[in-house]
């Protein structure tokens, strides 16, 4: 892990001084400047919607047959899935959530119920994620604390089941709160969540091994939002590499690296998920694994081994016919691929146009990457079908996808959640594309960020960056107040 030392926050604000006057990397003053159209963030998929539907609007190029299979993905995505046989069934056994759209509310990121539940609750009492206290749109990743994983569970927590069936296990969660200082007096709070896993299906699988709830261990994850995800798989790789080759800033501490992943035999530089620990949307995984719906990719129940699951009353739930075929799968996935993206807003403003330049002086562009290019041949689905028009645009993620050490230090715990994910160690994350990242609250209502929802809002999100972070936090916090407000105000344009 790196250690950011006094003398780096020195350089670091030594340089930040001069950005106005210097060159680095190539990048002029005259760059960093908005240059017109520079709202449009993904090209020819940029869409003007300001409500609620601003992530969940399709791009202009979605006509014809493409607008008719783009309307069916939506709706695969958002109707809720029932236990039945029928078509939209095969729900459960266990699962976590029962539409994609139920995580991921309006394409978006849906509201963290667990801590709208305790956060506010001043003697921590516990509160669980789900069954009589409601649906949690979190993903609990369980392990044992040797890292092995529960053979006849998979990698995530089902908390919710079908009538009949045992959830199993709920979360709980414990929250730790410490106020800090800014240099120049203004006090913020950090929160930061601690989780357990209380009750336990019992009868683990069929093996007469019944698992120890303290040798559990889980890192929690709230829905990211589906800003981009056609961009981003149509990403150029060889950008992105050659972007890890350069990523190395050792006067601000930052050095980012990709993940890659091998499956099937095949290695790919993985772009997805809060670790990157993905090279694809995820479609058939999110079915199989949170929401127990069997595909040709994952044919068998989550649970198949569980012992609950070998008793005569529950074999009628299991059935042998795949519960979503692959044609559907590949309408989900084209939903999400053609999904636009919303332009920026108030580019002009005189505040906006300040955060601007606090974003570049605070070095957050140096992961927050401001601009990088799709391949010419765009994206290709699940099944085959090819969408050329994501091809040779020019993007502005606000991401370079590649991971970053986020430190282990504030309050004791930082960023680290200890959970590896391909190459990524727990301290590593993804830095998150903040594209639509101002659109959130209209979206879902809410403005919990980072991967557990731990922060509260803007401010709180910055100042949890440790490690790699470290020196561009440190830049955020001594800028004056009115400074840190600008820079929240870009974001919010975002
Ligand atoms: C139980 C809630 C839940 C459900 C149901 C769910 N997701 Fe997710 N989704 C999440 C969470 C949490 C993450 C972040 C995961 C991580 O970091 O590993 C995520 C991440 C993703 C990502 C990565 C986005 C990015 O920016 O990299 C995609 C794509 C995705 N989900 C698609 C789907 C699809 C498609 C479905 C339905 C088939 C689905 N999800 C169902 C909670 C859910
Ligand atoms: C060293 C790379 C790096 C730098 C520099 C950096 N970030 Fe980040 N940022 C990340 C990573 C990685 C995450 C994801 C962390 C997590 O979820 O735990 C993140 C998350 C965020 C989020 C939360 C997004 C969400 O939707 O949850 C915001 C907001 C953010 N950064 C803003 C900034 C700002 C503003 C700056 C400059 C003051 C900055 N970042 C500097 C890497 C960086």
């Amino acid at each position: 892990m790196k250690t950011t030392s006094l003398l780096h926050v020195a350089l670091a604000l030594a340089a930040a001084t001069s950005v106005l006057s210097c060159q680095e990397d190539g990048l002029t003053v005259e760059e960093i400047d908005v240059p017109a159209g520079y709202s449009l963030s993904a090209g020819t998929s940029t869409v003007f919607t300001t409500s609620s539907y601003a992530f969940d609007s399709e791009a202009d190029w979605v006509t014809g047959a493409l607008k008719r299979r783009f309307v069916r993905g939506d709706k695969l995505y958002d109707d809720a899935r029932t236990s039945s046989t029928e078509y939209g069934g095969g729900l459960g056994p266990v699962y976590a959530g029962y539409s994609c759209g139920s995580c991921h509310r309006n394409a978006g990121r849906t509201k963290p119920a667990l801590w709208t539940q305790t956060g506010t609750d001043p003697d921590g009492t516990p509160v669980y994620g789900s069954g009589q206290y409601g649906f949690s749109s979190m993903l609990v990743y369980v392990t044992r604390k040797n890292g092995a994983f529960f053979q006849n569970y998979g990698r995530v927590l089902h908390d919710q089941s079908i009538f009949g069936v045992e959830a199993e296990g709920k979360l709980e969660c414990r929250w730790h709160y410490q106020t800090f200082q800014f240099p120049d007096g203004e006090t913020y709070e950090l929160a930061y969540p601690e989780y357990t896993i209380k009750e336990w299906y019992a009868n683990y699988g069929n093996t007469s091994e019944p698992i120890n709830p303290d040798e559990l261990f889980c890192t929690v994850r709230i829905p990211l939002r589906h800003v981009g995800m056609g961009q981003m798989m149509a990403i150029d790789r060889n950008e992105v590499e050659a972007l890890a080759a350069k990523s190395n800033y050792p006067e601000y501490g930052i050095s980012g690296r990709c993940n890659y992943i091998t499956e099937r035999g095949i290695r790919q530089l993985g772009l997805s998920g809060n670790k990157a620990q993905h090279a694809d949307l995820t479609v058939e995984l999110g079915f199989s694994s949170d929401m127990g719906v069997t595909n040709s990719r994952y044919p068998e129940e989550i649970c198949e081994g569980q012992r609950q699951m070998q008793e005569g009353s529950m074999m009628g739930l299991l059935y042998d016919k795949l519960e979503v075929n692959t044609e559907d799968m590949e309408n989900v996935d084209l939903y999400l691929h053609a999904l636009g993206v919303p332009a920026r807003r108030n580019v002009n403003k005189k505040s906006v146009k300040r955060g601007e330049e606090m974003f570049y002086e605070a070095k957050c562009h140096l992961c927050h990457v401001t601009t990088l290019h799709t391949r010419p041949r765009g994206a290709t689905l699940l099944n085959g079908t090819e969408l050329p028009w994501l091809g040779g645009q020019t993007i502005h993620p606000y991401s370079d996808f590649l991971l970053h050490d986020m430190g282990s230090e504030i309050m004791g715990v930082g960023l680290n959640d200890n959970y590896v994910s391909g190459l990524a160690r727990g301290n590593e994350w993804r830095t998150t594309p903040l594209w639509g990242v101002g659109l959130q609250e209209k979206v879902n209502g809410h403005t919990y960020f980072l991967h557990d929802g731990r922060a509260r809002n803007f401010t709180e999100a910055i100042m949890w960056h440790g490690g790699e972070g470290e020196a561009s936090k440190n830049l955020f916090a001594r800028m004056p107040s009115a400074d840190r407000k600008a820079l929240i105000n870009f974001l919010n344009s975002l």
